[in-house]
């Protein structure tokens, strides 16, 4: 790579790494063991692999879905959610509340929402370009749509508005060494219970024992999916769907 992106909080937390297939991911420094936010095989791949045939499960089934987006990073999951609705062309209406604890993600995927040039443009522009190969005649419309159905929260809470209201859970947190929290059991099951709709899919990269535990004790079937390339286990749960 022959640029990085100008901002001194850039620069001192992250870097940028191009992952297999040509789309970019962040390093976090800040974080114990230096965490990538995807694999390094693919970032668009991956997310298309873990979270594209959830969404497009839930739009097939649900007429007014919601989804939740637990960890927004460079927004794949929302554009990828915006994509599938638009191609979709329903009739019903689609809200996506999604969770970033990080200040300055939230405030980069503000600033190309609104078409202001942001810190990471051309890390963005990487990004969009690789959806506008798989979605030519969605992502010219894709940043109107996501400013009127996104509601974009700080780190991971809980929604009176939203509560019994998701029936697609998407969860990118970072691994269990990097977010010890998001990922024990009681954390996970209060999340399950106040959130889910009545019938709800759960999705992640990963797979962990409190996990399954989690999900078992609120009524979710667990199905196998193999991981990204060649990881063990991913997480495909449904409840009544
Ligand atoms: C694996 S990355 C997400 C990648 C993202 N889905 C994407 O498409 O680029 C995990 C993200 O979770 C965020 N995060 C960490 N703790 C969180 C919390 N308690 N609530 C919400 N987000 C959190 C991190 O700042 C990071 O951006």
């Amino acid at each position: 790579m022959n640029w990085q992106p100008a901002g001194l909080i850039y620069q001192a937390r992250f870097a940028t790494v191009i992952t297999g297939d040509g789309s970019p991911t962040i390093r976090d420094l800040g974080t114990a063991n230096q965490e990538c936010m995807h694999h390094s095989g693919g970032a668009y791949q991956e997310t298309q692999y873990i979270y594209g045939e959830a969404i497009r499960l839930v739009i097939k089934t649900c007429p007014n879905p919601h989804f939740l987006v637990v960890g927004l990073g460079l927004g794949y999951i929302e554009i990828l959610i915006a994509c599938e609705w638009l191609k979709s062309q329903s009739s019903g209406h689609c809200w996506v509340i999604s969770f970033e604890a990080e200040h300055y993600w939230r405030a980069q995927f503000q600033d190309w929402l609104a078409g202001k040039p942001s810190e990471i443009e051309p890390i963005q522009q990487l990004r969009d370009d690789k959806f506008t190969q798989d979605y030519p005649g969605e992502m010219p419309q894709v940043r109107d749509w996501l400013r009127e159905h996104l509601i974009l929260e700080n780190e991971l809470t809980y929604l009176p508005q939203w509560q019994n209201q998701i029936e697609g859970i998407l969860f990118d947190a970072y691994s269990s060494k990097t977010s010890q929290e998001l990922w024990q059991e009681d954390y996970l099951i209060q999340l399950l219970e106040y959130y889910s709709a009545e019938r709800c899919l759960f999705v992640t990269y990963a797979s962990t024992g409190s996990l399954k535990r989690a999900l078992k004790a609120v009524d979710f079937t667990i199905h196998d999916r193999p991981g990204f390339q060649g990881k063990k286990e991913s997480t495909w749960a449904t409840k009544n769907l």
